[in-house]
């Protein structure tokens, strides 16, 4: 694949991404901005669906770009913006309100869970359109390729059918994305429960590995990750969820294939495979703390990228939002 558009978000709702976020999408984003034309957004709008304080909203927001420079994203390379400084999402946002009906928008998985979790209390309305002014996210940029993890494939789905109706309705302003997903890395487990994604909203962090813990407190996620009552170091995804996670993600970050890691492993306990998975993800994760810490004690630098990134998603968000609002006759 090369020479396409390609555009994805994340969320700034933490102090830190997780590995998850890395294997799933991340890692991606970096490889596909080699040839290819990249924009990658810090959707800091989609994080106020979350009640969080000002300052921390702005702090996250700033070490979110920060930890995608230092995983590789490299600003010359790819545009890299913040959401918020590009009115146009939420311009076209509002038009693809009224072009999604209430019951389609209200299938999308995310949302049920979201609001399930969160009670009747903390479910605003934002959350509910949230999947809209992600459609808004992708569509102003025309990309072909979306890279996301799997979670976000009904997300995306969502986006090809308002970009169709929108095309057939009025004018063929959109072109129609595809959600790019790796298989083997699209769901990456929590380390204490195994069958479900690790996720920044787990209950307990224990299973969830962020890019900026430090070596110890990673090696200690890893060493009381669950098992299983065995002993072999096999792939086996429903006997042994665990070990197969492990798995995943040593091969994503060693380079080695499962099979090649198994071999690696055989004979071995459990005890010294989660040790050496702790070790390969310790020695791919210090580096980009490092740099993450570095480029945050330079904030106006920081700054400085972001804008630039934002003056040329303008340009091009521009002139998709005037294409589309010329196509269902506002005046301009
Ligand atoms: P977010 O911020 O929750 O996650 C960012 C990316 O990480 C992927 N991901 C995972 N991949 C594998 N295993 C996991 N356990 C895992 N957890 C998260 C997600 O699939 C995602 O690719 N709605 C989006 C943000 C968004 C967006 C967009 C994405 C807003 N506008 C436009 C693409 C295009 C979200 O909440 O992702």
């Amino acid at each position: 694949m090369s020479n396409k558009r390609v555009l994805s978000g994340i969320q700034p709702t933490h102090d830190s991404f997780h590995l998850g976020n890395y294997l799933g999408a991340l890692k991606q984003w970096v490889e596909l901005q080699e040839n290819n034309d990249a924009f990658y957004c810090v959707v800091d709008l989609h994080a106020l669906t979350v009640e969080t304080d000002p300052k921390l909203l702005q702090q996250r927001t700033l070490v979110s770009a920060a930890q995608l420079i230092a995983i590789g994203i490299n600003p010359d390379k790819s545009t890299l913006f913040v959401q918020s400084q590009v009115p146009a999402h939420n311009q076209l946002a509002w038009v693809f309100e009224c072009i999604t009906g209430f019951g389609e928008a209200s299938r999308m998985t995310q949302f049920k869970d979201k609001s399930k979790k969160g009670g009747a209390e903390r479910t605003n309305v934002g959350l509910f359109t949230y999947p809209i002014l992600q459609a808004a996210d992708i569509l102003l940029y025309q990309p072909d390729f979306v890279p996301v993890g799997e979670d976000q494939r009904q997300h995306v789905e969502l986006t090809r059918d308002i970009a169709e109706r929108f095309n057939k309705k009025f004018d063929k302003v959109f072109n129609i994305p595809q959600a790019q997903i790796i298989k083997s890395l699209a769901k990456i487990n929590d380390l204490q429960d195994p069958t479900a994604k690790m996720s920044k909203s787990a209950a307990s962090m224990s299973g969830v590995i962020e890019l900026l813990d430090s070596a110890d407190t990673t090696m200690k996620k890893f060493k009381s990750s669950v098992t299983d009552d065995g002993k072999e170091v096999r792939f086996d995804e429903k006997e042994k969820p665990g070990i197969s996670n492990l798995l995943t993600i040593h091969s994503a970050l060693s380079g080695k294939s499962i099979t090649e890691v198994e071999n690696d492993f055989s004979g071995k306990g459990y005890g010294d495979f989660k040790t050496a998975v702790a070790e390969v993800v310790i020695s791919a994760l210090e580096p980009i703390a490092k740099r993450t810490n570095e480029l945050m004690s330079d904030r106006s630098e920081l700054t400085k990228i972001l804008k630039s990134g934002a003056i040329k998603a303008n340009q091009v968000a521009s002139e998709t939002l005037k294409a589309a609002y010329s196509a269902i006759g506002l005046i301009s």
